[in-house]
């Protein structure tokens, strides 16, 4: 069942105030910092001016002896910094972990009020989510905190995968959602050891390429990614949040890296995780829309000022529908130029 938005409202005075629409942001890239290593987090204020959202990880890469060090460093970079217009996430650790309650009560106490959204782990169902947005609404409530703290879940588990429509309607309080392709791949035994991307050993054989004695037959690499991306995007899109591609891993390569990331901006995610400074470009690039596509959608909205009937363009047909998909495109295009 779907909720409405405004049915998590807690009852507490002071508490925040419900949530109807997700705010209108850019969120091409989530780029992920270690909060524990206080050289990177000094670079902070300079990244805030150039992506669109800081997140401070303190999951999965962070070593467990760090763990505290990464809660306080994110604590002290939140209190530290202007993030301006720039989202500030954060990706706590797993429900099962000893760490994952300090992680949610002393942030939420102590910079509650500048976090946007929490990035959850290793979601499995829809009572992972309503775990968390109660816990969520207690804290608020204690600490006065005006706008909600949105949830964003990461799919990276066979149990949340047959799960995606359930997690993505959990709550009013879900932001989006990631494919998260580490995990998963762990998950599914997937015979892999990757970080995202494709393998070359996963390929759609051409019939179309004639054997020759060096290629005895062409094949082509498959996108790994392709079913669990579409499912996501369609289980979000249907509960009105946002779907985004996950991490990664591999940072030399740059091509594999834009190639992966345009897949997921065709099928309909908003961003991708940049985990290394080299992936902002791409991720900036990547998910903000085509001049040449934005200059053909204006034609057609142009053509059919009421989204209505049929026209031609340069001899293609274009109707109702494609009217939708060029509003789309005109809509994000003015999002990047704001
Ligand atoms: C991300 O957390 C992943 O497992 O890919
Ligand atoms: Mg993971």
């Amino acid at each position: 069942m779907k909720l409405p938005r405004q049915f998590f409202a807690p009852l507490a005075i002071g508490a925040p105030a419900p949530l109807r629409e997700l705010p209108v942001r850019l969120e091409r890239m989530i780029h992920f910092v270690p909060p524990h290593m206080e050289k990177l987090r000094a670079r902070v204020p300079e990244m805030v001016k150039q992506v669109d959202v800081v997140l401070g990880n303190l999951e999965d890469a962070i070593p467990v002896e760090a763990k505290a060090a990464a809660r306080a460093g994110f604590i002290a970079m939140a209190k530290a910094t202007d993030f301006g217009a720039t989202g500030l996430w954060t990706r706590i650790n797993a429900l099962n972990s000893p760490w994952v309650l300090d992680d949610v009560t002393e942030i939420v106490g102590a910079v509650g009020d500048k976090l946007d959204v929490i990035m959850l782990p290793k979601v499995d169902g829809p009572w992972d989510i309503h775990y968390l947005d109660q816990l969520l609404a207690q804290l608020e409530a204690r600490h006065q905190i005006k706008k909600p703290i949105l949830i964003h879940a990461i799919l990276e588990t066979a149990q949340g995968v047959n799960n995606v429509e359930a997690i993505a309607s959990a709550s009013p309080r879900m932001h989006g959602m990631s494919l998260g392709p580490a995990d998963l791949a762990a998950s599914r035994a997937m015979k892999t050891t990757r970080v995202g991307g494709g393998h070359p050993e996963y390929k759609v054989l051409a019939d179309a390429a004639p054997a020759t004695p060096d290629a005895p037959r062409a094949a082509y690499q498959q996108d790994l990614w392709h079913y669990t991306t579409a499912k996501m995007v369609d289980a979000c899109a249907a509960a009105g949040i946002k779907a985004f591609y996950g991490p990664f891993g591999d940072f030399a390569d740059l091509a594999a890296c834009e190639a992966q990331f345009r897949n997921a901006f065709l099928m309909g995610c908003l961003g991708a995780w940049t985990l290394h400074p080299s992936q902002i470009a791409i991720a900036k690039n990547v998910f903000s829309p085509d001049p040449a596509e934005v200059a053909f959608a204006k034609k057609i909205v142009e053509a059919m000022p009421d989204g209505a009937g049929a026209v031609m363009i340069d001899g293609k047909m274009q109707d109702d529908a494609t009217w939708k998909q060029a509003k789309v495109l005109l809509d994000l295009a003015k999002l990047v130029a704001a």
